[in-house]
């Protein structure tokens, strides 16, 4: 396989700019990350929805700065060349600009990422531009956003009226001029991501959720590869069923080791006549 190139901002525009679709995933560990790396995703998320993928909490909120760091750490190694985004968890940009900042820059200093993403639209504008003016690129989020599910009233389609719809454009156009270089579109109706999308002027859209008409489109890696056992999102194509074929190997394991079948002579190493013997006479034996 070739040597990939390092993808960089000015890739992901040209691709927004020629329509070729850019392709995205959520990613939280080494091994995963190595897979994507080979697979040639553009764009990675660190998502903080490991709180739920990883770490089985039933919401992203309980996940720590300190939980984004490490992992992202892992998926930076495992991936050197996508475009790697660490998603600021939970509280570590809501406070103020400043600790939104500091929180960025832990992303790109401790963890190698190339951008933040963060939740939120016109109110968050400050924060956006605080660290934007701080070298640090970032991706806004808007529709569904996790982090305020209890306030959206649950994991549920946002935008679907007119006023909620055209609160959501407003909030992309702001979120635009603060400077944010892409905006994620989650879980809002195919329509208002077209509008988004062709009003996007200097911004590259990403849908999750929302339908085929942004640069982009993103997934959940757990989702997309039915490794997460709670619910199958209707958004989501499961592109190949890891979690059965990993169950299925799991049952083979326990059924082999109880069977005396594993393990086998390839899977275990001997000792020499002469050594076995010495450490015997050593023994008193
Ligand atoms: O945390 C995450 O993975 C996200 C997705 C919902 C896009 O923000």
């Amino acid at each position: 396989m070739p040597e990939r190139k390092k993808v960089t901002l000015p890739d992901l525009f040209k691709k927004a700019a020629n329509n070729e679709p850019i392709t995205m995933l959520t990613c939280y560990d080494y091994p995963t990350a190595h897979f994507q790396e080979l697979a040639g995703i553009d764009m990675i998320l660190v998502g903080d929805s490991l709180g739920m993928t990883m770490l089985g909490f039933e919401s992203t909120l309980p996940v720590t700065m300190e939980d984004m760091i490490r992992h992202s750490q892992a998926v930076r190694i495992g991936s050197p060349n996508a475009w790697l985004l660490g998603d600021m968890p939970y509280m570590s940009y809501q406070p103020s600009v400043e600790t939104a900042i500091r929180n960025a820059g832990r992303f790109m200093a401790e963890a190698g990422c190339n951008a933040i993403k963060l939740e939120g639209g016109a109110e968050m504008a400050d924060r956006v531009e605080g660290i934007v003016a701080a070298g640090i690129p970032a991706m806004g989020h808007l529709g569904l956003t996790p982090q305020s599910v209890s306030a959206l009233g649950g994991f549920r389609l946002q935008g679907k009226g007119a006023l909620q719809a055209k609160k959501i454009l407003d909030d992309a156009k702001a979120l635009e001029e603060a400077g944010t270089f892409a905006i994620l579109l989650e879980l809002v109706p195919d329509r208002l991501c077209k509008l988004i999308t062709e009003r996007a002027e200097d911004c590259i859209i990403i849908s999750l959720g929302a339908g085929p008409h942004a640069h982009g489109q993103l997934l959940i890696y757990h989702d997309a590869f039915g490794l997460y056992p709670r619910f199958k999102p209707r958004m989501a194509k499961v592109f190949a069923d890891a979690g059965q074929l990993i169950q299925d190997g799991l049952k083979q394991y326990a059924l082999e080791v109880t069977q005396r079948e594993f393990p086998q002579p390839e899977n275990w190493f001997g000792m020499p006549d002469d050594e076995y013997e010495e450490l015997l006479n050593l023994l008193g034996e």
